[in-house]
């Protein structure tokens, strides 16, 4: 037959055939072909490449979700005994891993707020076998300055993982900054349809084959299912994210002018205490904002509830415009007084911008201000 799938199949195989024992011993001993897909499969392999020529590195993993590859990346870094120097605004999976799970591994990390360049430095000259960075943060969009953090982790021999999901391929170029294994949750930009839970580690050639191990062992890898539809994703990924940094500042620049807005935190903003760092470090500030109504919980509250266009909902990064207060979900665990050491407010919002128009989105803030 003539003509040729435009789409690549699904490869949706849990195990693969072999014509003579030779050649399943030659994959498994070379590992020169498919076995078995908790090791690899063609799909996955297929947005890997994909991936890792978007992030510049030699190789990329395909996970089951963003925890699963910072679970496996980090694990692969770290032996009983190591220090471990941490921004202290990371995601929360993220956190009770390091803080609490492999605190039970005799793994120490020290945490210091991601904006106190000199202060991580310092520690990091303590001794450190990882520098874990994550930038921009949520919710309120700070953000590291990767590049001298980088160099003073490297200058102890620290291995510097960074995850990069907030920015997108797109708008940071975390190869370019001295980072040494990226990190996404591809369930948000990557994926970019809400549809997927997904994750992707990126790094150089010579990280990979114990972070393939431990994937292997703790068997975290990505369906071929979400692969193919994360590998649809790239497609529009450039497209999507040009279209998020605009809509995010135009709606960033109307909520600033807003009577009822108290503070917007997005890092396009020239208020933003980061602005200068975003601006160098970043290609685009991002489709990422919070803001703080000058309301109290139960009327901000009532505000999400106004919320039409806007989907009430936890993630980010996708197509639909989604809103979240942070303090009923994502930070509801922390007690008051590290909410207010966060910066978190009961009446901070924060807003994925996806890719309605912003005009839209700015109609439905304004007619759930109106009720507020
Ligand atoms: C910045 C960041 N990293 C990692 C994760 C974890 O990703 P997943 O939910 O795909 O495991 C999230 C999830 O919200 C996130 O926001």
């Amino acid at each position: 037959m003539k003509g040729k799938p435009v789409i690549p199949p699904v490869h949706l195989t849990a195990t693969y055939k072999f014509d003579s024992s030779d050649d399943l011993i030659d994959v498994v001993q070379q590992r020169s072909g498919y076995i078995y897909s908790r090791w690899d499969n063609p799909s996955v392999v297929e947005a890997e490449n994909e991936m890792a020529d978007m992030e510049g590195y030699a190789k990329a993993l395909g996970f089951g979700s963003g925890m699963a590859a910072i679970t496996t990346g980090v694990m692969a870094q770290l032996n009983s005994g190591d220090r471990v120097v941490a921004s202290r605004e990371i995601y929360g999976g993220t956190f009770e891993l390091l803080n609490d799970v492999l605190a039970n591994f005799n793994i120490e990390t020290v945490f210091a707020n991601c904006w106190k360049t000199d202060k991580i430095i310092e520690e990091l000259k303590k001794g450190a076998s990882l520098l874990y960075l994550e930038t921009p943060t949520n919710p309120l969009l700070r953000i590291a300055d990767i590049e001298p953090l980088a160099r003073a982790a490297h200058g102890v021999d620290a291995v510097v993982i960074l995850d990069g999901t907030f920015a997108s391929p797109v708008n940071q170029r975390p190869f370019d900054l001295g980072v040494d294994i990226v990190i996404h949750s591809a369930t948000k930009y990557l994926g970019g349809h809400h549809d997927i839970t997904a994750g992707f580690l990126c790094c150089h050639q010579k990280y990979f084959d114990k972070i393939w191990t431990y994937r292997k062992i703790l068997g975290g890898i990505m369906d071929p299912m979400s692969a193919f539809l994360a590998l649809r994703g790239f497609k529009t990924l450039d497209l999507r994210i040009q279209k998020q940094n605009d809509s995010a500042m135009t709606v960033a620049v109307y909520l600033k002018d807003h009577r009822k807005i108290k503070a917007v935190h997005y890092p396009g903003l020239p208020s933003h205490p980061d602005h200068e760092i975003a601006k160098r470090q970043m290609s685009g500030f991002g489709g990422m904002l919070s803001f703080d109504i000058d309301r109290d919980f139960d009327q901000t509250k009532s505000f999400m509830d106004r919320l039409q266009v806007i989907k009430l909902a936890t993630s980010l990064g996708g197509v639909s415009s989604l809103a979240n207060q942070p303090i009923t979900n994502t930070h509801a665990a922390l007690s008051p007084e590290n909410r207010a050491k966060a910066g978190i407010s009961e009446s901070l919002v924060r807003l994925s911008v996806g890719v309605e128009d912003a005009d839209l989105l700015i109609g439905d803030l304004e007619q759930a201000l109106d009720g507020v």
